[in-house]
């Protein structure tokens, strides 16, 4: 695949395709199906299955022969499976993090793997789920609302400092100290239960930006990304991947934040690329690569992607193969 970007046209599965169901949009669709490189008996696992978008379109690919598992941590996502593909005898469907992929007995000897990271619209578009600023809803941010604590218990006892920095590493917010010491101040004087109790209050420290977008906006992306150990999940999810993949195997991962696009790119060359020679590390001579960048870098949405769904805007695709015990590509 490298050097042929991939284009995003209809292809079978895909919303620009007629026979596809509209409601929810894959991103970098083509993309993913390129890179996984579907074949009819092959061993697949979506490990974020979402509304089903990319699974919808490895399945079609996929013989009888074939396997498909799918993981999401989200109960709503998983009954959404089983009503989707619970009678599809191709598939298995499992509810949990990526991360726990390792346990799944299933998963082993895998041609291709998709992690599409993040919120899906279903999450953000439900008031109840409390992702969304603009909608008001308990101050929740789970993706597994029975698992960790909620948005709301975290700011109830979480340290300013603690506060601010999650907010600034997270969400790259500049007034992080500002609204650390405002939501500190605020929760001695009534709970913040809801979600529109948290961005009214930011709105009232922070002024709109000049891009309109809401002050809330990266306060809730660090708070959920937070809440939900997104960061921790991926890194253990990609070392459990490697290891689930067969040689020839290929990992998708799409990313919407710079801080997991990083964890990924640096995966990918961790394992594609000797470090530099250091004088302390004479064995590096040894290295013997386990994967090969075969999308040349980040792949991101074409012109018409980015009008027909503008959450593509942040997407950033890496593709990568896992090579023979020789470092070289399976034949
Ligand atoms: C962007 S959506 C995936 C959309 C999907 N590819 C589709 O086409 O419908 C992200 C999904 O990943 C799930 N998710 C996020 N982190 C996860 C993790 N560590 N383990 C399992 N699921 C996760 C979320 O609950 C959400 O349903």
């Amino acid at each position: 695949m490298a050097g042929d970007r991939m284009r995003n046209k209809a292809q079978p599965g895909h919303p620009a395709d007629p026979s596809a169901p509209a409601a929810h949009l894959p991103v970098l669709f083509a993309q993913v199906m390129d890179g996984l490189r579907v074949v009819e008996d092959g061993r697949y696992l979506d490990g974020t299955f979402g509304r089903g978008g990319h699974a919808r379109g490895v399945l079609e690919r996929l013989g009888p022969g074939g396997r498909l598992l799918l993981m999401d941590k989200d109960p709503e996502a998983i009954a959404e499976a089983e009503r989707s593909f619970g009678g599809d005898a191709r598939v298995s469907i499992r509810r949990g993090s990526f991360a726990s992929l390792g346990s799944w007995e299933q998963a082993r000897e895998l041609d291709g793997l998709l992690f599409d990271l993040g919120v899906s619209s279903p999450q953000l578009d439900v008031a109840e789920r409390g992702f969304s600023f603009g909608k008001d809803g308990p101050l929740d941010m789970r993706m597994d609302p029975e698992s960790g604590e909620s948005a709301a218990q975290w700011l109830a006892h979480a340290d300013e400092r603690e506060i601010a920095d999650v907010l600034w590493t997270y969400g790259e917010e500049r007034q992080s100290r500002r609204i650390a010491r405002g939501i500190v101040a605020r929760r001695a004087q009534e709970p913040l239960a809801r979600t529109a109790q948290l961005a009214d209050l930011i709105g009232s420290i922070v002024p709109r930006g000049k891009d309109k977008s809401h002050p809330a906006t990266r306060s809730f992306q660090a708070i959920r990304i937070h809440i939900n150990r997104e960061l921790a999940d991926l890194e253990t999810g990609l070392d459990a991947a490697l290891a689930a993949l067969k040689p020839g195997g290929r990992l998708a991962v799409i990313s919407f934040h710079s801080l997991e696009d990083r964890i990924v790119k640096q995966f990918i060359a961790r394992h594609a690329k000797a470090p530099p020679a250091n004088r302390r590390m004479p064995q590096l001579q040894d290295f013997v690569p386990v994967l090969a960048d075969v999308g040349g870098g980040a792949i991101r949405a074409d012109d018409a992607e980015l009008v027909a769904n503008p959450r593509s805007r942040s997407a950033v695709l890496r593709v990568a193969e896992k090579l023979d015990a020789d470092g070289r590509k399976a034949a």
